[in-house]
């Protein structure tokens, strides 16, 4: 297969795992005969910094010109800690994400066994927990009418029926692959904008008899969610609780550093971790790569690439299983590994093992 991949590093961590992910997939495309095209783009911070927009034309033409985007992440501080900045590194992100109408966020939540210990919650609670988040990623709060004055300001949250109808078929499309139970959340008992998400849900939901659906408030499911995590299988809902639900989801498996997700819609599909720039980990070696490696696995899978991403899969939980791990889920008196060392010993054991 031919694959034209844009790599976007962006900010902070970004450039040190995008490397990795870089590195891995060129050791897939190897192994398994594919072409590989590569070409890296300016996004966020970085960007502003070189032409005084986080998301440039010329990036957007990579983008779109691209199969798809291998993004890591955006943000830094001396933007977080000056309101008044008038660009931010983030509206690169969102700029992509509505520039390439990619509405659908698929973010899965599983954990790793060997890992279940580093959850702040209890073992028996955590183990086995594997469900993915749908959230919707270009509408509500984050794109709606905004006005920022002194004095006031707003945000609107707003949805059409057909925003609402295209992610709730996302998410039965993917329940019907996996345990069929679809949990729609919303705050229906107070926002307009989520009783229209009740009411098509209660349609679209008419279309799949073979899935089961349950409706929850976001203030109960973001409850539920840490109360009995292996409940769920396939959450849906709105861009900004969806926002909020997965770094709260991301706890549960032990580390934010091993959360991939891929965004879907209309034109070029992007492939990220979850996690933010940590920019305060830049430089020093230490950010967690397998995110990003796992974001890798995710492009393979949406071109069928099964056994591709089936050997990378296979990579990660054997560097886990070695004890080849950044230090924040490194076991104690184990030997220190950097995102460069575990990259490395990742790319060789796929080199060296067959499916
Ligand atoms: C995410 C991030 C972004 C978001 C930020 C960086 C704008 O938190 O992808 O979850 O809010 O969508
Ligand atoms: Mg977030």
């Amino acid at each position: 297969m031919n694959l034209n991949i844009a790599v976007l590093p962006g900010d902070g961590i970004g450039p040190e795992i995008s490397v990795q992910g870089v590195a891995v997939l060129e050791a897939i495309a190897q192994k398994f005969g594919h072409e590989l095209t590569m070409q890296t783009a300016l996004v966020g911070g970085a960007a502003i910094d070189a032409v005084g927009n986080p998301f440039p034309e010329e990036t957007y033409e990579i983008c779109k010109a691209a199969d798809a985007v291998l993004f890591s992440s955006v943000g830094d501080l001396k933007f977080d800690n000056d309101p008044n900045a008038k660009v931010r590194p983030e509206q690169g992100l969102l700029a992509m994400r509505k520039k390439l109408g990619l509405f659908a966020n698929i973010r899965p939540i599983e954990t790793f066994d060997c890992l279940v210990h580093k959850s702040p919650l209890r073992k028996e609670l955590v183990s086995g927990a594997d469900f993915i988040c749908i959230r919707e990623l270009t509408g509500g709060m984050y794109f709606g009418e905004k006005k920022e004055g002194d004095d006031l300001a707003y945000d609107t949250c707003v949805y059409t029926r057909q925003e609402v109808e295209r992610i709730l078929h996302v998410a039965y499309a993917y329940a019907m692959r996996r345990r069929r139970l679809v949990t729609v959340v919303d705050k229906a008992n107070v926002m307009a904008s989520s009783r229209l998400w009740r009411k098509v849900a209660q349609e679209v939901a008419k279309q799949y008899p073979e899935v089961t659906t349950e409706y929850m408030y976001v203030d109960n499911a973001a409850m539920r969610m840490i109360q009995e995590p292996t409940h769920f299988d396939v959450m849906v809902t709105e861009n900004t609780f969806g926002d909020i639900l997965t770094d709260e989801a991301s706890c549960i498996t032990g580390s934010m550093g091993l959360l991939p997700s891929a965004s879907t819609g209309e034109s070029t599909p992007v492939f990220e971790p979850i996690h933010g720039s940590w920019p305060q980990a830049k430089g020093k070696n230490i950010a967690n790569p397998l995110a990003q490696i796992l974001s890798v696995a995710m492009l393979l899978e949406h071109f069928n690439l099964q056994a591709e991403a089936q050997l990378v899969r296979r990579a990660v939980t054997a560097s886990l299983d070695a004890n080849v791990r950044t230090p924040e889920i490194q076991v104690e008196g184990a030997p220190h590994y950097g995102t460069k060392e575990v990259g490395r010993w990742i790319v060789e054991w796929i080199k060296q093992h067959e499916m």
